[in-house]
């Protein structure tokens, strides 16, 4: 599949690799076109980049050869691809700002446009960057998010442009965006919840999140805007999702209700800690000689409190964790919490369920009728259960972006 790809490079001390990227890209048979703001000509050689994509090297607006192509270069590629992203860029684009040709460019491009942010990781956390970050990825610009690792400064953060094979894998996505699922917004829940004892201890359970990032990432590859909402795992992001990061079950609830309302579809596959303390202690408690007794309340249902949220045309699609398979159980639990298709997981052999690599998935739907999807990689599953959303959902004319 060639597609013609606007390579954006900004002033990052990572912009030489936008030289290896451009390579792996023509070998995967793209046409590359680069521009670069003028600071990133800083950190990369016009010539070699010329050499490299087998095409001028576009930067200044006001230079002719480019006044006269900056539309077109717009509106001939199939995505513009910003890697590295400095931070300055970012924030220029999530203000529209466009005074120079990449940002102008990204205005004016209808094409998809993913952004690969590269920076120390202080820039990368600061608030106003985080802020802005969110703003371009519910304006549906696909965030490649940057790894961790050795910085420019020496210091071991949060920061690194991703790796080339991430950000070959986040373009694949958004160039074969189609079908059914292109500009659905899925909203996935994903890991344990961690409820706090004391600043050091906490209660947990064995979830690795992984079926919930297998189900975001096969989202993503239909062409869905997925936000994906972890708590506490060993996983790396998936590409070209929205993640936020969450510890405990109220946090996990905050963050899913106020994401719910933008999203036509939520896959609550968390596991979510049925128990907190009521009170966790301010301080590390120490051991005294005496034993310790600690008073749990339940968390509340997230998966029901969304069904009563719900609106018609939205659907809602609940996890339950189960060592004996009792349909009839389950089918009252279905219908007693609201949920458009409950997906039963059986955690009673060793080898499948919650920190394994497969799962084996049973799924029901309200009018009592189930199907037992057997036991595959968690990948797999993840595509098994869209198929079948696909059947009984009545998917939305427009996204509620
Ligand atoms: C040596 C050096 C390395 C830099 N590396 C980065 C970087 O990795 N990420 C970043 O956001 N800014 C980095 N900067 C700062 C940017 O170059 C600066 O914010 C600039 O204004 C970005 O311009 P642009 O966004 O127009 O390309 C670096 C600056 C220097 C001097």
């Amino acid at each position: 599949m060639s597609k013609k790809i606007l390579l954006g490079v900004t002033g990052s001390i990572a912009a030489y690799k936008a030289l290896d990227l451009t390579r792996l890209l023509r070998q995967d048979g793209h046409d590359v076109q680069m521009v670069a703001t003028k600071n990133a000509l800083r950190f990369l050689p016009r010539l070699t980049a010329e050499v490299f994509t087998g095409h001028p090297l576009y930067s200044d607006m006001f230079d002719p050869a480019c006044s006269v192509r900056h539309i077109d270069l717009a509106r001939e590629c199939d995505a513009l691809l910003v890697a590295p992203a400095s931070a300055d860029f970012l924030s220029k684009m999530a203000l529209g700002l466009a005074d120079d040709l990449l940002s102008t460019l990204c205005l004016a491009a209808t094409c998809p446009v993913l952004v690969a942010p590269a920076m120390e990781e202080n820039m990368y956390l600061h608030p106003a960057i985080r802020e802005h970050r969110k703003t371009l990825t519910a304006r549906g610009v696909y965030e490649i998010a940057p790894e961790t690792g050795p910085l420019a400064s020496g210091k071991e953060g949060l920061g690194r442009l991703a790796s080339m094979e991430a950000i070959r894998k986040a373009l694949d996505i958004c160039l074969t965006r189609n079908g059914r699922w292109s500009g659905i917004r899925v909203l996935v829940s994903a890991g344990p919840t961690h409820e706090p004892i004391d600043p050091v201890r906490f209660i947990g359970n064995r979830s690795s999140g992984k079926m919930g990032y297998a189900l975001a990432t096969a989202c993503a590859s239909r062409g869905a805007h997925v936000t994906l909402v972890s708590g506490p795992t060993a996983l790396s992001p998936p590409a070209g999702v929205d993640i936020r990061q969450v510890t405990s079950a109220q946090e996990l609830e905050n963050s899913i209700n106020q994401a719910f309302p933008d999203h036509d579809i939520c896959f609550m596959a968390a596991a979510v800690s049925d128990y907190r303390l009521t009170l966790p202690h301010p301080e590390k408690r120490k051991k005294d000689g005496n034993s310790w007794t600690l008073t749990l309340e339940e968390n509340p249902d997230i998966l029901a409190g969304l069904s009563r949220l719900k609106a018609p045309d939205q659907f809602l699609v609940g996890f339950a964790a189960e060592s004996k398979l009792d349909h009839k159980k389950l089918l009252d639990k279905l219908r007693k919490k609201g949920a458009d298709m409950l997906l039963a997981n059986n955690i009673s052999q060793p080898g499948i369920g919650f920190s394994s690599d497969e799962n084996e998935i049973t799924m029901l739907l309200p009018d009592g009728s189930s199907l037992c999807m057997g036991k595959h990689p968690k990948a797999v599953l993840a595509n098994k259960i869209l198929d079948e959303v696909e059947k009984v959902w009545r998917f939305p004319p427009r996204s509620r972006q």
